[in-house]
Parts: C-alpha cells; structure tokens; sequence
C-alpha cells in the first residue's frame, strides 16, 4: 500500500507567518497536513484554505501548550479519517510555537513564565515524544530516514537581551531540546533539526508593530530586510529532504542585509 506522508505543525497562528507558510508549501509537496493551534476559528480558516488549494488539511484546535493539551491532541490526530487511498503516515513535523512574552526583567510574571514554559518546554517536550514514537512505526524511506522533526528558533535561542530574559530563556531551552533529540535519534535514522531566524519575519503581527503605515509598507516591500515565511518553509521542506549521509541539525537563516 502506497504511503502518504503527514506533516503536523504546532503553532499557526493566522496563517500569515511560518507555521501557515509550512503549512502550504509542505501540501503542494504532496503532505496531509495536521495543524496545531490554539484559536479554532483562525485554524480552522488556514485548513480550509488548504484544502480549497486542492491540499488535504485538518485543524486540531488546543486550549494551550501544556503537556497534557498536546499529548491529548495527538489522541485526535490518530484518530482523524485522512481521505481514503494511500495509508496516512506522519513523517515530518514542527515545532513554531513562540511565546512572545517580551518585557524587562523585573516585570515578568510567573503567568508569564508559564506561557513561555508550555510554548518551549512542557508543550514542545510532548509534542516531540508523541512525534519520535511515531517515527519509531514508520519504515525507512528513500532517503534512509524514518522523519523529519524541526524546531523553530530565533535570535533568541543564541543571545539573550534586555527585554528577552523570559523569551530567551524559552528558546534556549528549546534548543537544547533540539539538540539532545538529534544526538539521541539520529542512530535510529530520526533527523532532528533546529532553525535560527536570525531577524524579523514578515507576519501581519509583525506588520502591525511597525510605527506606522508608512514604516510597515516599507519592510514589507525590502526583502533584503525582512525573511518571508514562504522562504523559511522552502529551507524547512528542504531539510526533510536531506537523506540521511548528510543532514543538518542547525540551519541559520536572514535577510541578505540583516547587521550582525
Ligand atoms: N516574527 C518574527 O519576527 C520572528 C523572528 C524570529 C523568530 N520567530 C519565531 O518564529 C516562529 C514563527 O513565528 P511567526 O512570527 O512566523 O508566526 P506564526 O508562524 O504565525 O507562529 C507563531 C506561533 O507562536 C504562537 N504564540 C504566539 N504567542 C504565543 C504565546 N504568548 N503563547 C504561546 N504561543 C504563542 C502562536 O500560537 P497559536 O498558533 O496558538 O496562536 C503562533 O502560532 C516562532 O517560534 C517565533 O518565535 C519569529
């Protein structure tokens, strides 16, 4: 029986950013696509777009990151009828979520510690366990491997700073994570991937911070300054692609004239 590979993302926000981007370039590559999000009404919106493209696509809306939210989902996903044909296989998946908990020091709270706790730690912990002892099932395909499981990082997974003690600390640990699973895995033909966005994405969140309308129509024309979320999927389909002789853990990515 032919296989059909399931991408699940956790993480999808409106649709506008990565998690979406992901989300689309994955099911014109032949994905169903499994989406993890909370907000049902967003979610639901990005799956029927999806599947309106001629994709295959299906919302699975949680209450938060914590571990029992994301352990419980995968429960649903299991149980999800794909359309019938080819047997549904889950071999890729991704970690967006970003907690985006930015204030300084003194004034984060233990609510928002939690946030970012559940977005890098507990939630992302139960998604990679439920995600590996899928892999685990799945034979090893043409490319050696069994899946591909990538992480969402930023700046902030490298360098903290002064309004990013919670943020950074999140997307540290998530790193980590990242790196032990592939050290772990990687023996058992499981590529673990970790992506450093080393700049701002263009998002319609990301969008609306920007002074004004002036300042947001700019950025969102120089591509030289900005990483579009359709590129980032791009590199992200990418590394589930890599075969198993040479495959990336860490990928760094930024717009051409990104100062650092
Ligand atoms: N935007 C940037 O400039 C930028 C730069 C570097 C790195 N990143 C990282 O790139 C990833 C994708 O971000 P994106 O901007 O492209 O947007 P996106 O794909 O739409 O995804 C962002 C996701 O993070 C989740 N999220 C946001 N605030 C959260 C909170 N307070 N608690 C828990 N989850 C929260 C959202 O969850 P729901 O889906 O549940 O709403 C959303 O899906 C994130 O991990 C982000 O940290 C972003």
């Amino acid at each position: 029986m032919a296989i059909r590979p399931i991408i699940v993302i956790a993480g999808v926000g409106n649709g506008s950013g990565t998690g979406g981007a992901t989300a689309r370039v994955f099911s014109k590559a032949g994905y169903r696509v499994a989406l993890i999000a909370r907000g049902a009404d967003k979610l639901k919106k990005t799956a029927e777009e999806i599947n309106q493209a001629g994709g295959e696509a299906a919302a699975f809306p949680i209450e938060s990151y914590s571990y029992k939210a994301l352990r419980d989902v995968f429960g649903t996903i299991k149980a999800h009828k794909w359309s019938a044909g080819e047997t549904p296989e889950i071999r890729a998946a991704l970690w967006n979520t970003g907690a985006g908990v930015r204030k300084g020091f003194l004034d984060v709270t233990e609510e928002d510690l939690q946030v970012v706790l559940d977005a890098n730690v507990n939630g992302a912990f139960a998604f990679a366990h439920e995600v590996i002892q899928a892999f685990k099932r799945n034979q090893i395909d043409d490319l050696g491997k069994r899946g591909t499981l990538i992480f969402t990082g930023a700046t902030a997974s490298l360098r903290g700073n002064v309004t990013t003690s919670a943020f950074a600390a999140g997307k540290f640990a998530l790193r980590a994570l990242s790196q032990s699973l592939n050290k772990e895995f990687g023996k058992e033909n499981i590529h673990v991937a970790h992506a450093i966005i080393d700049g701002g994405i263009l998002t319609d969140l990301s969008l609306s911070r920007r002074s004004d309308e002036e300042a947001a129509k700019a950025w969102k024309e120089n591509a030289d300054i900005r990483l579009d979320p359709e590129s980032i999927a791009k590199s992200y389909l990418y590394l589930a692609n890599q075969d198993r002789s040479a495959w990336t853990w860490e990928l760094d990515l930024r717009p051409a004239h990104e100062k650092w």
